[in-house]
């Protein structure tokens, strides 16, 4: 699909790996819809991106992605800006620590922000899209949507969900006869701020982390830490996602090597070999 003209929504715009696919879209084209719940920094990304590119139409939503009426006032500023032609369903946290020590109210954030807020701006954008014949949606995964890893397991859990509904949603357009698309991209380790953003939601220290498993959650929480910062430039993400729209893929990988772990992983399942720990 071409990205030279029409609207495109790009959900946690304010962060590393959204900013760098507006302005991307934006160089391409494309008026961009700006949202994230980080008002200041959405605004301060999305002045960026106009003087960069000052003729283009670029607008900024503040707003919460698990709630369905968010995506409605999405797909309403993208409609005025020349009409819904992509979203991109950027927007995720990540929090860490032990699956049953982890406050619930991670887990529950987790889910609202990764998988919610995906399902509710995948429903919003294809209300429009298909009805027109025209469009496309990308859900931002993660590699760990195709393996799992330890110490992120709302994460890993949410990241896979997406996986598996994106693709089924890929089958039923495919049913339909509907021209329109969906992609699900699954990048590595990509050098961004997101483990410093702290959401306002009880931390793992004021849960129920055991004292004997702190060692264990610190170390987990450094080696993940260590492999954002030494991740790809946010650019990589941006690059394989306009390249992998012009080429209406499904699957999107930035580092195409995470597919012979999700092959390995495969294997293991086929020969009932036990599952291996990718950040041992
Ligand atoms: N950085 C990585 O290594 C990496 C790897 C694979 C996948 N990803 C995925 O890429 C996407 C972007 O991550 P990033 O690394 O740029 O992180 P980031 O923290 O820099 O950006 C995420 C953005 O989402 C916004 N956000 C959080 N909760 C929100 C909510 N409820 N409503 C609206 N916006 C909200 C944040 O304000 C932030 O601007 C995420 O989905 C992440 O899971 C990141």
């Amino acid at each position: 699909m071409e990205l030279d003209h029409g609207a495109a929504i790009v959900t946690g715009a304010a962060g590393g790996i959204g900013s760098v696919i507006a302005r991307r879209l934006t160089a391409a084209g494309m008026s961009v819809v700006m949202a994230d719940l980080d008002a200041t920094r959405l605004e301060s990304e999305r002045a960026s991106v106009l003087g960069a590119y000052p003729d283009a139409r670029v607008v900024a939503v503040r707003g919460d992605v698990g709630d369905t009426a968010h995506h409605a006032d999405l797909v309403d500023a993208a409609e005025s800006l020349g009409g819904l032609r992509l979203a991109v369903l950027n927007a995720g946290v990540s929090l860490q620590g032990l699956s049953w020590e982890l406050p619930l109210e991670q887990w529950e954030l987790t889910t609202r922000v990764n998988y919610w807020g995906v399902v509710h701006g995948l429903r919003a954008a294809l209300s429009t899209m298909v009805p027109r014949g025209d469009g496309w949606v990308v859900a931002v995964s993660s590699g760990a949507g195709l393996v799992a890893t330890p110490g992120m397991a709302p994460y890993v859990a949410t990241k896979h969900a997406v996986v598996g509904f994106m693709e089924s949603t890929h089958h039923e357009l495919a049913r339909i006869g509907s021209p329109v698309g969906v992609s699900v991209i699954c990048p590595g380790n990509i050098a961004t701020d997101m483990p410093d953003r702290t959401p306002d939601v009880r931390s793992a220290e004021e849960g129920e982390t055991d004292p004997a498993h702190r060692e264990v959650v610190a170390t987990l929480g450094s080696t993940i830490r260590s492999g954002v910062e030494a991740g790809a430039d946010p650019a990589t993400v941006a690059d394989a996602l306009c390249d992998g729209v012009a080429a209406e893929q499904f699957w999107i990988l930035p580092q195409p090597e995470l597919a012979w772990a999700a092959t390995d992983r495969t294997r293991r399942l086929a020969e009932g070999e036990p599952p291996v720990d990718l950040l041992g």
